[in-house]
């Protein structure tokens, strides 16, 4: 299996970590390169809130001195501002590889147009890719988008996205193989991703459900995609890029990692210290906590210290509470294959603008929701 190309980005193995708001800081991309091999994308960013200057925008724009391939995904309504974003992007931050977010689930982005809702109105998408792609043109970088299946099943949008990304000039597209209205729930339609790759000229990224390194080398045989995009199958578990690089080198899969408990928490010390190192000690730790659940998942550790490390506030702390962990416990094999991060229910309607769906081509909708913020990702 070679490599993925973006444009005149080369990503040796093709495997990419999801943006994911909340969790793809450069504190946990490192901590996943540090693993293993692939393209690590940034949490979403806010197109109107990087070109305004936004305080909370800016601080997320950070990368690790170890990063040497800087990729962020935007979020954007509006194509003059994801065309301005873009180009602060390329010029500003020197980033490799610009993503462009057209999967959210979130009714607070759906309500406005924005997100998953987006690609219904194919004028205005189209309008935004081209926008985009002429402003990281000069600097050689390529755009890519990331959708979903469409809003529900009766209202699809991902072909015809795969086609305006086409004509427009995009990269590559990723495909979650889900519908906005599913959110997290049901199984990825891994069916569809084979549709679009039959569909288009430009590379297809599978995403959905791959939990083990086994399930993207399914996932690109079955489909014919040309990379995988791995989100909630590494939340807790940094060690699956390791497994996904060996996947796809010319070795070909060695052993699933199965770490102890002891080297588990080995690696909770790391994503600590990294995120205390970009962030602070204090913000850093707060940071840390929301992954203790995930890191322990199915392991013995009791309640207690479960709850503790929750609540956990420093280095010194946090050192304290891992001692605690029996560091001889095997990895948990029922834990293998097995969904983890969100999954939730499906909802019963897509929350859409007023009459969004009585057209397809109408530009309404642009600029609408520029004042998204960052936490809202999906
Ligand atoms: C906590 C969380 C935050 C997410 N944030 C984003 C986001 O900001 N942008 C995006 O395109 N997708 C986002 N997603 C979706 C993932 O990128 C991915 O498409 C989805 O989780 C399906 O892949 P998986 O089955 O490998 O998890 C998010 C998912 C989760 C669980």
């Amino acid at each position: 299996m070679s490599g993925l190309r973006l444009g005149s980005l080369e990503v040796p193995t093709p495997v990419v970590l999801a943006p994911m708001a909340g969790i793809t800081n450069a504190a946990y991309r490192r901590l996943c390169a540090e693993h293993g091999a692939g393209l690590y994308v940034c949490e979403m960013i806010t197109s109107r809130g990087l070109v305004e200057g936004d305080e909370t925008t800016r601080r997320m724009l950070v990368f690790d001195e170890a990063e040497k391939v800087r990729s962020v995904q935007l979020y954007g309504t509006d194509p003059v501002y994801v065309g301005e974003a873009t180009r602060i992007l390329c010029e500003e931050y020197a980033v490799a590889h610009v993503d462009l977010n057209f999967g959210c689930p979130v009714p607070k982005v759906t309500r406005k147009g924005g997100g998953g809702a987006l690609p219904w109105k194919r004028n205005l998408l189209g309008r935004i890719l081209e926008e985009a792609v002429a402003a990281a043109a000069p600097y050689d970088v390529p755009v890519t988008m990331k959708t979903r299946k469409g809003l529900d099943d009766d209202h699809p949008t991902f072909l015809d996205a795969g086609r305006i990304a086409q004509e427009t000039g995009v990269a590559a597209i990723a495909l979650h193989g889900r519908t906005v209205a599913q959110a997290y729930s049901g199984q990825a339609d891994w069916a569809a991703i084979a549709e679009l790759v039959d569909h288009v000229d430009i590379p297809v990224l599978g995403n959905g459900d791959i939990w083990e390194a086994a399930d993207a080398l399914r996932m690109i045989e079955q489909t014919g995609a040309a990379g995988v995009v791995v989100g909630r199958g590494c939340l807790g578990r940094p060690w699956l890029f390791r497994d996904l690089a060996a996947a796809f080198s010319d070795d070909g899969p060695g052993a699933t990692t199965l770490p102890t408990l002891g080297e588990v928490a080995a690696m909770m010390r790391r994503h600590a210290e990294l995120l205390c190192e970009h962030m602070g000690e204090e913000r850093g730790c707060k940071e840390f906590r929301k992954h203790v659940t995930w890191y322990l998942k199915g392991f013995r550790a009791g309640g207690e210290l479960r709850r503790t490390l929750g609540l956990v506030d420093s280095l010194a702390a946090l050192d304290r509470m891992l001692a605690d962990l029996d560091p001889a416990e095997p990895f948990p094999a029922t834990e293998l294959g097995a969904p983890r991060g969100r999954q939730g229910a499906p909802r019963h309607k897509v929350v859409l603008p007023e009459g969004w769906l009585d057209d397809t081509d109408g530009l309404a909708g642009a600029g609408v929701l520029e004042d998204v913020d960052e936490t809202t990702g999906g």
